[in-house]
């Protein structure tokens, strides 16, 4: 099991934290090949809760080398804040590696992306105004500034001074803001090259040649599916793509080199940010300020309420799908005691059609009228469960009924935020 990418299901906050950090351990690399600091994985490290936003989960190991892909785009001052956080924790960040071809987030795009969402008012997309959109947008239409122009005073300068003429213009004519000078920039990120120098190298040959070496490497995606760009309830979504064939574009790696694809389902669903949600529940909904309640459903970026919903079958089926998964891991399964009955969308309905996965058109799935099956609950607690045949009958019923909807088995299961709390059924460890 060398190379094994690990991607959300749903709209992220999944708990891809808690499983990449049991499970990053065993690995060599674990790398991050998408997105920026938009994530947030919460992962507890002896008692400590850290939130980690860009740094991959690895990093707590002392044998394990955190990469961040060329995929990823780098917010440079919150890169070095994280740093800081975690060496403030006694984790060492020496081997953190960053990728010569990752994206750089600078200041004028956290702005754009505020002015963006404001324009767009009750359309707003609910991004986390961290200025990953525009970043993005910066390097599909080639005014990005990567991490490799930070060691080239001249060009960078350059650079900056070309992609100024667009900004400049777009921020004082279009939104009424604040501009910026070449020297301000400068000045500005030159002094987070000298920090960053030593962290910065070309990680496609570095990943290429642990897999060559028979290493293992762990591709840790952050959101999820359906907030994929272009698998995802676009234009609800992120601006990355976050599904299995990303961990190839996004770090040098190719497909035919991948061993396992593991998704990440939460045993209820939540989403924060604007878009359709088959089976959300009202905020008014009991069940849901149970889910928001017992599952400390508020975002680790934002701070914001998750909105809540039941499993959904259809998403995770699509998910399979799309991402190729051989593997499922079920988390927060032991927020479910919590109820006495729980329930599954099975298949949403659509002017008299069934579907059993994420409808082609966006209408459809905007007004999919979700189709539940009830299952009886089993009300224990099952926090201390470490084998699938400690759980009740009816909590293994549940996971047995998630594998037929999905068709791949369910290899591990969280029964709690430790890393212990774990229930590992068909999973290869070192
Ligand atoms: P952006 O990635 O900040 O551009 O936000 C786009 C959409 O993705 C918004 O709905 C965000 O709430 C959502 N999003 C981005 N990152 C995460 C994440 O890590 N978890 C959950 N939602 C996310």
């Amino acid at each position: 099991m060398a190379a094994v990418v690990l991607v959300g299901t749903q709209w992220g906050d999944e708990g891809k934290g808690k499983i990449t950090d049991l499970l990053s351990q065993d690995f060599d690399y674990v790398v991050r090949f998408q997105g920026g600091n938009n994530a947030g994985h919460t992962v507890i490290h002896d008692g400590h809760t850290l939130k980690l936003h860009l740094i991959p989960s690895g990093v707590m190991y002392e044998s394990v080398t955190p990469v961040i892909g060329n995929g990823c785009v780098i917010d440079p001052k919150v890169l070095l804040a994280e740093i800081d956080a975690v060496q403030s924790e006694g984790i060492s960040c020496e081997r953190l590696t960053i990728s010569s071809n990752a994206h750089l987030i600078m200041p004028y795009h956290r702005d754009l992306d505020g002015a963006s969402e404001r324009r767009l008012g009750a359309q707003e997309i609910g991004t986390t105004r961290r200025g990953i959109g525009p970043a993005y947008q910066d390097k599909a239409t080639r005014l990005g500034l990567r991490t490799q122009d930070l060691f080239d005073r001249s060009i960078f300068r350059e650079k900056v001074a070309a992609a100024l003429t667009e900004k400049n213009d777009i921020l004082d004519k279009i939104y009424g803001l604040p501009t910026y000078t070449v020297d301000q920039l400068a000045d500005e990120y030159l002094a987070y090259a000298e920090i960053l120098n030593p962290y910065v190298a070309d990680t496609a040959p570095l990943l290429n040649d642990a897999l060559d070496a028979g290493q293992w490497v762990f591709f840790e995606g952050a959101q999820g599916t359906l907030l994929d760009l272009d698998h995802g309830t676009y234009p609800f979504v992120t601006s990355s793509n976050p599904t299995a064939g990303g961990a190839c574009v996004g770090t040098g790696v190719g497909p035919a080199r991948i061993d396992r694809v593991l998704g990440i389902a939460k045993a209820y669903i939540t989403r924060v940010g604007s878009g359709p949600f088959p089976t959300e529940l009202d905020t008014d909904d009991a069940d849901g300020d149970t889910f928001i309640r017992v599952g400390h459903e508020y975002g680790t970026t934002t701070g914001r309420r998750r909105r809540p919903g039941w499993y959904d079958a259809p998403v995770v089926r699509y998910a399979v799908q799309v991402n190729g998964l051989t593997d499922l891991a079920i988390t927060k399964l032991d927020v479910l005691s919590a109820f006495d009955e729980i329930k599954v969308c099975v298949a949403y309905e659509h002017l008299g059609q069934t579907y059993t996965s994420v409808p082609g058109h966006q209408s459809a799935f905007h007004h999919a009228r979700p189709i539940y099956e009830t299952l009886p609950g089993w009300k224990t607690d099952i926090s201390a469960c470490r084998d699938f045949n400690d759980l009740p009958p009816a909590a293994r019923d549940y996971i047995a009924y998630l594998e037929e909807l999905a068709g791949v088995p369910v290899s591990l299961i969280a029964v709690g935020p430790q890393r212990e709390q774990t229930i590992i059924r068909n999973w290869e460890r070192r």
